[in-house]
């Protein structure tokens, strides 16, 4: 079952209790702010204005769960490492996002974004080293790809992928919301993610 075409916003939350509590799996979004996850969200979901996109940074300041196929959760999360953002707002940041990604149990994945105009900064090396250490299942996506030359993609994606230390068998891909390419191949990573998943409670 993919479920695509059934796609809803069910709630925001701002800590790990807000969380919806159906033993269901679910995928994060994560990236630096403004990397182009709630635009990823809207372009795989088909919808222009599910989630809220904006030309500027900070736009999404809570966890965002959208309802994927009436058993699925797809999360967006708060973008990372943007300046503006006072220094207790970024603590607070730090502490519910990474309290979400350490204990929420229905986390089946991460679909991790990197800008592919940019080499990945400081904090997404942090993040990918982090889940990865957590053991949590990690694809690459490198977003904006409509904004370079064919020419630079290969080895754009080999840099990436070696500055984040990935190995070779973890995925990664090219995603552009602005044509849409990717979205066939995303639905399906994503959902082989969701499928992957195993509550840690099960025996
Ligand atoms: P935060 O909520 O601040 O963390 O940002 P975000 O990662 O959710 O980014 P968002 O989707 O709001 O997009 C940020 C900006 O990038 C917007 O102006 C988008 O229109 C633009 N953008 C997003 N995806 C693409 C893309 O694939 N290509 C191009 N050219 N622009 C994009
Ligand atoms: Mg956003």
């Amino acid at each position: 079952m993919s479920g695509w075409k059934n796609i809803d916003f069910v709630t925001s939350a701002s800590e790990l209790r807000g969380c919806p509590k159906q033993p269901w799996p679910e995928v994060a979004f994560s990236g630096r702010s403004n990397v182009g996850k709630s635009s990823l969200i809207n372009t795989i979901a088909s919808r222009r204005a599910l989630a809220k996109v904006s030309g500027k940074p900070g736009k999404t300041r809570l966890l965002n769960f959208f309802l994927l196929g009436g058993n699925r959760h797809l999360v967006d999360l708060p973008g990372y490492g943007y300046a503006a953002v006072s220094k207790s707002l970024k603590e607070e940041w730090s502490g519910f996002v990474s309290n979400y990604l350490q204990n929420r149990e229905q986390l089946a994945g991460v679909v991790q974004l990197i800008d592919s105009r940019h080499p990945p900064t400081k904090l997404d090396i942090q993040m990918v080293e982090w889940l990865r250490e957590a053991e949590i299942p990690v694809l690459l996506v490198l977003t904006k790809v409509d904004k370079i030359k064919r020419g630079q993609r290969a080895k754009t994606l080999s840099s990436v992928r070696k500055a984040l230390g990935m190995e070779s068998a973890e995925q990664s891909m090219f995603f552009s919301s602005e044509t849409g390419e990717g979205k066939p191949e995303l639905r399906l990573q994503v959902d082989s993610i969701l499928s992957g998943w195993r509550s840690l409670s099960s025996p």
